[in-house]
């Protein structure tokens, strides 16, 4: 396994590996890896001929400080991890080597269609314009044939096909299962803030929209949007931001089960900020 901190000895290795005309898997992600991100490696490991990953925790994605100081970092745990799954190349750049100091200054403007007005993009202004501009540079460092983004963040998977289409990427952008603990929990580098007791109540969430899903038989969205939102705020030490129920490609609120449906959430569980998402019927 190779790793690269600079632009330069990466941009030469990826047209080496092209020259070879050998196919290449990328999973950018921001470290503290866990079984979700493992997933995401096999399936690349297993479609294609190389697998490049990077580690690098964006600063420009982060609309709150404390949130971006107290994100998880152990490289050495994730590169021992990157090694035992069968990883080829590594990226972990510094912040520096990532971006210029007028990249900083200035807001990195994208035409989201309105896929940002939404869950996330309304609650982290500007968190998505921070992930299509180091996502874009890591496409264009690594230029993949394809790329692994996870489910859980349905929301950044929805904006990331739209920047390749307007950016004409050609990457094939591959989405991948939602990975869970066995109690149900989403896997997320943000589980490791959680103290035991946080742990416990974190739970819910799942349990709460696999519960949701029994009740759209008799219930209309608004009516199990209201249910999940008031069960997960009953329990102490949980506070629902946002959960909506929304076109599984639009992302726009739907009114009627006959569309199809996904249910995304985000819970404060003490401190830390969790998400989730079900699926409550396929697009058709
Ligand atoms: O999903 C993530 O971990 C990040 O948003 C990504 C795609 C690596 C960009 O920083």
């Amino acid at each position: 396994m190779k790793v690269f901190s600079t632009k330069k000895e990466l941009q030469k290795e990826m047209e080496q590996i092209r020259k070879e005309g050998k196919t290449v898997g990328f999973v950018p992600t921001m470290g503290a890896l866990h079984e979700g991100h493992l997933s995401l490696i096999n399936r690349s490991v297993a479609e294609n001929d190389v697998t490049a990953v990077s580690i690098f925790v964006n600063p420009t994605q982060f609309n709150n400080r404390s949130d971006l100081e107290k994100y998880p970092r152990d490289l050495q745990r994730d590169l021992l991890l990157l090694e035992k799954n069968g990883c080829d190349i590594v990226f972990s750049p510094s912040v520096d080597e990532m971006y210029d100091k007028n990249e900083f200054e200035s807001v990195f403007e994208f035409d989201f269609g309105g896929l940002d007005q939404v869950m996330e993009g309304k609650f982290r202004p500007g968190h998505f314009n921070g992930v299509v501009q180091v996502v874009s540079k890591l496409f264009n460092l690594v230029q993949p044939t394809k790329a692994y983004f996870g489910e859980k963040d349905f929301q950044q998977l929805a904006i990331i096909r739209r920047m390749v289409n307007l950016m004409n990427f050609d990457i094939e952008i591959v989405g991948c299962p939602i990975v869970r603990e066995k109690d149900g929990l989403a896997m997320s580098s943000r589980n490791l803030r959680l103290n035991a007791e946080e742990r416990q109540k974190a739970v819910e969430i799942s349990k709460t929209l696999f519960e949701s899903k029994k009740l759209i038989s008799n219930f209309s969205p608004e009516q199990v949007q209201n249910w999940v939102i008031a069960r997960l705020n009953s329990f102490s030490g949980l506070e629902v931001e946002y959960f909506e129920i929304v076109h599984q490609t639009t992302l726009q609120p739907i009114h009627s089960w006959s569309e199809p449906a996904i249910g995304c959430i985000a819970v404060f569980c003490g401190e830390v900020r969790l998400i989730d998402n079900i699926k409550y019927n396929d697009v058709q």
